[in-house]
């Protein structure tokens, strides 16, 4: 039927799919009215605190806290001779590794929990810490992932010796954790060795971290006389929290409440279980007072989760004219001291097997042996999904790489590879099914957005001139296309810690017809409040700001998976659609009763039931809600609710393409971005605004970790990037102008053709940024250095190239 003369208005009215509505979390944000965890304040709360090790290796001899205990104030401080009785001094990590909670005989990496001293203040437990006296002997120190696995390298963990089974298959050597492989080894090799061209490189993609601005934390409070456990913190997985909180101490799940209230960014930072909560939790049951923990900066980059640490070994093969054969790929991945990667069970590399990227390639290989050193523990996905940045960064380099052996223009190198809109569903050389895809027609529309043509003229003439000795700035067009796969995942191959990775929605409509919604996930700056709430509008009718959004708290919330990885559009946001069909559906029977029709004689219009050929009449949805709590309706249940647990299908594959013009000052090292052009494909888009957003805030992220962000070690495994004097947080002076567009191919399986977006800018944005500064030096002979491109380092390859006369 033609929609009724007012269906636009109302539609409007809705704010739903495809509405740039304005974030309704923004009003408590902009005015200070957040509720943070360090905002949590609770009668007689004690603070904790950590002692942490100066070392990067060595073994624990003594530890003396006489005069911590003497401090007034002090109330105590645990070791982990303390928590072994519990069975707490070691902890499983998500990776099927454990970790230790509090260094139990030795240390392996710098800044690891040694202590935790406990006290009535915050300064007091900090300057306990001071007086807490470790006795240490040094032991010799590995940071270099390839020395580690020498025969005659340090035995780094002792508590491994002789176990040769991992928790990903067998072990070759003291420091290895696993070999984790993907692929046809003897079909790659054998393609790319009968190519007729071939490109081969080392890929660093160097150790970072997400570096969020509230840092971790989390409130501990035992209520002994109900046997309650509450736990407020900043977690991107609450449920999972709560049941591993219960696994890890014997309380009842029941007995555990877990709330992440509002977080301040997490970019995967907050997905993993740290020392602080165990030990804020053992503090609470042993002191019966709640426990604050929240680490400053400095501890936050030096031991929490960091990020990437992937050396990419690469092969790849090609025809003169430029199609791929065949691709190779080999990582050592450093994983630190301990194997604490926050990926699905079965993917101990994520899903870095997305390292075919956008491009067709027939026969595709890749392996990755994850490696223990005297580093911080973690493997997070940093505003990414599982591993998918380091397996775009890989490709994209090697697409570049394969351009200046062919020399061809890497554009039409990629046109010439990418996959066909017409052979999606396309299922890639290592085995994923991508869903949806035009690449070509994304690509064509950037090129021409920038003047594709133009640029490499002007860049042409720039190197001329440079040569003539007329300027001594080069240019450097980066480009970049990816494929990313986000929103994991269907349980029947997703997992953490055994829970498949479905997420939820339950709605509840109101008796007046406004509702209440809440999720399995937990938003972190997302906006999930405006935009679960938009595709619940256009599910049932109710304007998006009758609807409150509710996530993070376990007593409340329906049992999920959490937010990391753009899952939860993909997984929730799929929930939500199907929650809001539930209630429409009773909706329709509850209407038909109403207007005296069969079920089938009524069609939906916007946000009511009309009798088919009839418009005039119908029964809106705050009609149906109405009728729903104050009429007795035959063979129908009173009240308006409904709830979904969603296994997606498959994952979705966003893609994009993305254009960064730098200029780069050859003698200064410094760098100027002069165009950057970001073209996303999420699918149907619920909310243009908060994309763009998320883009802006992902490119940002992706420009600090391309241009300077780093966790850089000293040989002693000293962190030489431990404080926001070293390790690069950009602000609004470094962040360039970004120029947004966008390409709309729905997901076929998803409800509302929705895919994820929060990451793709941080997936698209490295490669884009890296490959521009590569580019600069294209003509002068450049094919590959490492990130992160500071000034220091471009300088020094102008340097190395012979540009500086
Ligand atoms: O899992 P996470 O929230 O980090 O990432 P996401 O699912 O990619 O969503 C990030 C934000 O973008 C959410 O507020 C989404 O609702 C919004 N979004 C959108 O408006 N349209 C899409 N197709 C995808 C995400």
């Amino acid at each position: 039927m033609k929609d009724l003369p007012d269906s636009e208005e109302r539609r409007a009215n809705l704010k739903g799919l495809g509405c740039a509505r304005k974030r309704v979390e923004d009003a408590r944000f902009t005015q200070g009215k957040g509720n943070y965890v360090d905002d949590i304040k609770l009668p007689g709360m004690l603070f904790g605190d950590f002692v942490r090790s100066p070392y990067a290796h060595a073994r624990v001899k003594s530890i003396n806290a006489e005069a911590a205990l003497a401090l007034p104030g002090v109330i105590a401080v645990l070791t982990a001779k303390d928590l072994e009785p519990l069975g707490l001094h070691w902890m499983p990590t998500l990776a099927g590794d454990k970790q230790m909670v509090l260094a139990d005989g030795k240390v392996l990496f710098q800044g690891q929990e040694v202590a935790f001293v406990v006290a009535t203040d915050r300064y007091i437990a900090a300057d306990a810490v001071e007086l807490v006296e470790v006795d240490y002997e040094d032991l010799p120190v590995v940071v270099d992932p390839f020395k580690a696995q020498a025969p005659d390298a340090p035995v780094l963990r002792e508590d491994l010796e002789g176990v040769t089974e991992g928790a990903h298959g067998p072990r070759r050597h003291h420091n290895h954790i696993f070999t984790w492989e993907q692929g046809d080894a003897a079909g790659a090799n054998a393609a790319i060795d009968g190519s007729e061209v071939i490109a081969e490189e080392t890929i660093y993609y160097h150790r970072t971290h997400p570096c969020p601005l509230e840092t971790c934390g989390c409130v501990a409070s035992m209520d002994k006389i109900n046997g309650k456990l509450t736990l407020w913190g900043t977690f991107q997985a609450p449920h999972v929290v709560r049941t591993v909180a219960s696994l890890l101490s014997g309380i009842d799940e029941h007995n555990i409440r877990v709330v992440s209230p509002d977080i301040g960014g997490g970019f995967g930072n907050k997905v993993g279980v740290y020392p602080g909560y165990v030990c804020s939790i053992v503090a609470t049951i042993v002191t019966g007072k709640p426990v604050k923990w929240v680490e400053d900066r400095m501890e936050n980059l030096m031991a929490t989760a960091f990020a990437r640490d992937y050396w990419m070994k690469g092969r790849i093969g090609a025809t003169k004219d430029g199609r791929i054969t065949g691709l190779h790929a080999h990582v050592t991945a450093d994983h630190g001291a301990f194997d604490a990667c926050a990926d699905p069970t079965k993917f101990p590399a994520g899903f870095f097997h997305i390292c075919t990227g956008s491009y067709d390639i027939p026969v595709a290989y890749c392996a990755v042996d994850g490696v223990y050193t005297n580093k911080a523990p973690g493997g997070v996905a940093y505003r990414c999904s599982f591993r998918v940045t380091e397996a775009a960064y890989f490709i994209e380099r090697m697409i570049e790489i394969l351009a200046i052996k062919l020399g061809m223009d890497a554009a039409e190198l990629r046109r010439i590879n990418f996959i066909r809109a017409d052979q999606f569903p396309y299922t890639s050389a290592l085995g994923w099914e991508y869903d949806s895809g035009d690449y070509h027609t994304a690509w064509d529309k950037a090129l021409k957005a920038v003047d594709y043509e133009g640029l490499r003229r002007e860049q042409a003439e720039r190197v001329e001139a440079f040569r003539r000795g007329e300027t001594r700035k080069l240019l450097g067009i980066g480009l970049t296309h990816f494929t990313e796969i986000v929103g994991a995942g269907p349980v029947k191959n997703c997992d953490i810690l055994g829970m498949g990775m479905f997420d939820s929605c339950e709605i509840r409509i109101h008796p007046t017809g406004s509702a209440i919604a809440r999720l399995g996930t937990i938003s972190q700056g997302q906006g999930h409040a405006t935009t679960f709430a938009q595709i619940l509008a256009s599910e049932t009718g109710i304007p998006a700001d009758k609807i409150t959004i509710e996530e993070g708290d376990t007593d409340t919330a329906p049992y999920g998976l959490g937010t990391y990885g753009s899952r939860s559009t993909p997984v929730a946001g799929a929930a939500t659609a199907m929650a809001g069909r539930k209630i429409r559906a009773k909706a329709q029977m509850i209407a038909a009763y109403l207007l005296e029709v069969h079920d089938d004689d009524l069609e939906w219009d916007v946000d009511r039931f009309a009798v088919k050929g009839a418009p005039e009449r119908f029964k809106t949805m705050a009609e149906i809600a109405y009728a729903a709590y104050n009429q007795a309706i035959p063979g129908v249940e009173p009240g308006l609710e409904a709830v979904s647990y969603y296994d997606p299908p498959n994952m979705t594959y966003p893609f994009g393409a993305y254009i960064c013009v730098m200029e780069i000052d050859v003698d200064t090292g410094e760098h100027e971005i002069r165009q950057f052009y970001a073209l996303d494909d999420c699918g149907t888009r619920i909310n243009p605004m908060i994309i763009e957003g998320q883009v802006h805030g992902g490119l940002t992220e992706a420009l600090a970790i391309a241009m300077g962000q780093e966790i850089a070690y000293d040989d002693m495994g000293n962190v030489r990037t431990g404080t926001l004097m070293d390790f690069f947080l950009p602000t609004a002076w470094e962040t360039p102008n970004y120029q947004t567009d966008w390409t709309e191919t729905p997901s076929p399986h998803h409800p509302i053709g929705a895919k994820g977006v929060g990451e793709s800018p941080n997936v698209g944005g490295v490669p884009a940024f890296s490959n521009a500064v590569h580019d600069a030096f294209r003509a002068f002979g450049l094919t590959q250095t490492h990130m992160p491109h500071d000034h220091w380092r471009i300088w020094r390859t102008a340097r190395d190239l012979g540009l500086h006369g």
